[in-house]
């Protein structure tokens, strides 16, 4: 476990005039590195080499390290690179997705910008559950077997990739009948009926608010507000039911991109309790909280009540909507404000505040 005086040992051979932000090459990297350019950081980009491409088109990054795969970033000599660079991580979708949360807490001897224990908070349905319930929030019911099924459900497998080998149903019958089809067609194998999560299913729209949590201000801003298009979900309204019913389609739900969204306004006194009342839990579980950005990922039903499904406590890609800004930032910041730029900003104010050790975990 890497432990705050870890880290502190490592800051205190840092050159601080000279920090610079560093990230994976994927996800919401542009985002961070023109947020850390526009505060004046120098930026450092850990890349496979397909993608280095993107950093030529857009020249927002100063040192580019080449590598084959994203998991070298446990190797030492990579660490001791970014460390000389006096590397500042910023964490996103591809480290928990490429890294073990083991391995990001215990292994990756750079400071990182965020909350490495809440890490484990977040790694498994039940523990998120337990946090979000917690801060007091309105999550979908769970069933504990198919047998109890009296409404419409979600199935969701753990581990699963974009809604892959998901599934509705409304009864216990539809359960074991959908089970057994999806076995059938190699989705799904029979061990996994004992690992599959029952949730109810929220009939409304998805709506991703993103948050920025600021240690030094001791605030939660909200700062985007997001929808996903996902394939092949946003796509199956386009083919007639009867057409539907004879593909035999399954819903999966591989991000391809976002959409802005700008919400009704009596939504957002909610969303922003809820935001508050999630750090303010996450306080207790983890002390400080939330570092920076995370990410709710909601349903809203025709009755306005809103369900939390999921949490992320990192930047989500959906704040790329934002890069510029978005309505939620101006009507605090103004102009060109956006969460890489936010988090840029608080590491600036920290290094300034002589507290980079409060941001750094
Ligand atoms: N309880 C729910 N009610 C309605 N839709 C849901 C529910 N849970 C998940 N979904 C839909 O399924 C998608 C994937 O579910 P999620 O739990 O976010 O899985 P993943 O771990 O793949 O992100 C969501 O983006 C959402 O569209
Ligand atoms: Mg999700």
């Amino acid at each position: 476990m890497i432990t705050s005086k870890d880290i502190a040992k490592i800051l205190e051979k840092y050159d601080q005039k000279k920090l610079a932000i560093g990230t994976l090459g994927s996800h919401s990297s542009l985002n961070i590195f023109k947020g850390a350019k526009e505060e004046g950081f120098r930026t450092v980009c850990v890349c496979k080499e397909k993608d280095a491409i993107m950093y030529k088109k857009y020249p927002l990054v100063d040192e580019l390290i080449i590598v084959k795969d994203f998991t070298e970033l446990l190797n030492e000599a990579l660490q001791e690179k970014l460390r000389k660079l006096n590397v500042i991580l910023v964490p996103h979708g591809s480290f928990t997705a490429y890294l073990s949360t083991e391995e990001l807490t215990d292994s990756l001897f750079v400071p990182m910008f965020g909350n490495r224990q809440l890490l484990h908070w977040e790694a498994n349905r039940k523990s998120q559950e337990e946090w979000l319930r917690q801060a007091g929030l309105r999550l979908p019911a769970t069933f504990k077997t198919p047998e109890d099924i009296d409404r419409l459900i979600i199935a969701k497998l753990p581990g699963a990739k974009g809604g892959r080998g998901y599934f509705l149903a409304n009864s216990p019958k539809s359960f074991h009948q959908k089970f057994d089809s999806m076995v059938k067609r190699g989705l799904l194998t029979k061990d996994d009926l004992g690992k599959i999560h029952l949730q109810e299913y929220a009939l409304g729209v998805n709506v991703y608010p993103s948050y920025f949590s600021s240690i030094l201000n001791d605030d939660v801003e909200l700062l985007c507000v997001d929808r996903r298009y996902e394939s092949a979900v946003d796509s199956i309204g386009k083919i007639p039911a009867s057409e539907q019913l004879e593909i035999d389609v399954n819903p999966t739900y591989t991000i391809v991109g976002n959409f802005p969204i700008v919400l009704r306004e009596s939504l957002l006194p909610e969303l922003m309790r809820m935001g508050d009342n999630v750090h303010k839990k996450a306080k207790e579980l983890a002390p400080p909280g939330i570092i920076g950005p995370f990410c709710l990922e909601t349903v809203i039903t025709d009755d306005l009540k809103i369900f939390t499904f999921e949490i992320s406590a990192r930047i989500v890609a959906g704040t790329n909507v934002g890069i510029g800004t978005s309505p939620y930032a101006y009507l605090k910041y103004g102009e060109n404000m956006y969460m890489g730029r936010r988090i840029a900003m608080e590491i600036k104010e920290a290094r300034e505040q002589k507290r980079l050790q409060d941001i750094l975990a």
